[in-house]
């Protein structure tokens, strides 16, 4: 199928403006995405015809908030081919649905001496609540290495990382400062053989190209919404079935209970059991219209035109003169590239490409210790979506010519 792609950016009223005077080029998606319009509608919509609080109701508008929330479930559950609607958590996002995990599950199956495998380029939100868990508990953190060079995991040493006190090995899909697209199925199996315990964080790869947990074989796996159309505030936790039904609850309060007296109280059975207090009905609501309006683009178009965009990029900031350093693999990249220009702060680039109207990252992107293994402190960084185009790479490229000038390099 072909894909007009810049026809879909009218979807997307907020790219069509000046900033500082001139056109907007939005490139950081990475850290959210934009919103198209038939994702705010369905929020619109929602709140001016259906919204009362679920679950709880027998009136009809509960009944009809209530249908939205749990049909908003069983989308995200076709959105990743989880087996069952009963397997989708809703979090706050990935950052929520990670802690959800080191907190519930780790409570019953992480003692002192255990081992916690994580690899050298999680996010801090894959990091910090593992540290948590292993000060509370005495458990380790391990990681398996990345190479400095190119960027990508070491698998050759991922065996002899996969020892028998680890009791959970936890990987990014996609490097957010990186680019790098790790084969989670293939390190899934290999944990897996071993009987240790898989969450893949999907923040960067959920919205980007088409997700199967089945195909996967990962035990949880999470999401945000809003870095894939969707509203902030609203994620997903997927978790098997078996796994989820021997893990004591996350937080406790109304919704998640069968029965309350003066001294104890019993649970009802996942997910329901995870999502104390009222959810984010509107938010569940968006994300389905946002996986529905990504879908009808298709995903494996997204992923192609992602890798396209990312290795036009590359390729385009190669060829500067003056002295740039990038980051992450050459090749079979997502779509973004973190970079250096020679003697430059990445701050400063931020800055100076702001005014030029070009929305770039400038910092350690949540990755502090990659970056110190990388030997900086910071990079600057373009995120793309498929509302983007070449032409805006080639202009984020004159931009950036133009700030070597500026600053004399
Ligand atoms: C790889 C990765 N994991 C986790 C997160 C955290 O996502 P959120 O802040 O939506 O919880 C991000 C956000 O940038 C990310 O890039």
């Amino acid at each position: 199928m072909t894909i007009d792609w810049s026809r879909l950016r009218a979807d997307f009223p907020i790219l069509d403006q000046k900033v500082h005077g001139q056109p907007l080029i939005y490139f950081d998606n990475a850290a959210t995405s934009q919103k198209p319009r038939a994702m705010v509608e369905a929020l619109r919509r929602y709140y001016e015809h259906d919204n009362a609080n679920v679950h709880r109701g027998i009136h009809e508008l509960s009944n009809r908030a209530t249908a939205g929330f749990e049909a908003a479930r069983a989308r995200a559950a076709r959105f990743i081919n989880a087996r069952s609607a009963d397997e989708i958590i809703f979090t706050r996002g990935t950052t929520e649905g990670i802690n959800l995990v080191a907190s519930a599950w780790g409570a019953k199956n992480v003692r002192a001496g255990d081992r916690i495998l994580l690899t050298e380029m999680e996010h801090h939100s894959n990091i910090v609540p593992w540290q948590l868990l292993a000060e509370r508990t005495g458990a380790k953190l391990v990681y398996v290495p990345v190479t400095g060079d190119i960027g990508l995991l070491d698998v050759s040493r991922l065996d002899g990382c996969l020892t028998p006190d680890v009791r959970l090995f936890a990987m990014t899909h996609i490097s957010n400062s990186l680019g790098t697209i790790n084969p989670v199925a293939d390190l899934c199996a290999r944990a897996r053989q071993r009987g240790i315990t898989t969450l893949v964080d999907a923040a960067q790869s959920a919205g980007h190209r088409p997700i199967d947990v089945q195909e996967i074989g990962c035990d949880f796996l999470a999401f945000s919404g809003h870095k894939m159309c969707g509203p902030t505030g609203i994620g997903v936790l997927y978790g098997r079935q078996e796994v989820l039904e021997k893990m004591p609850p996350y937080q406790g309060g109304g919704e998640m209970i069968l029965n309350v007296a003066f001294h104890q109280s019993t649970w009802k059975h996942a997910p329901h059991r995870f999502e104390a207090g009222t959810p984010d009905i509107s938010g569940a609501v968006g994300l389905h219209a946002a996986m529905d309006y990504l879908d009808n683009i298709g995903r494996p178009n997204i992923a192609q035109h992602d890798q396209e965009l990312g290795a036009y990029a590359y390729a385009a900031l190669s060829r500067l003169k003056g002295g740039i350093r990038l980051f992450g693999p050459h090749i079979g990249r997502a779509g973004l590239v973190s970079f250096l220009l020679k003697d430059i702060h990445a701050h400063d680039v931020v800055t100076v490409a702001d005014q030029r109207g070009v929305a770039l990252r400038g910092g350690h992107h949540c990755n502090q210790p990659l970056m110190g293994k990388l030997g900086v402190e910071s990079t600057a960084r373009a995120s793309f979506y498929f509302y983007n185009t070449t032409e805006e790479i080639d202009g984020f490229v004159e931009v950036l010519g133009e700030i070597q000038k500026f600053f004399g390099s």
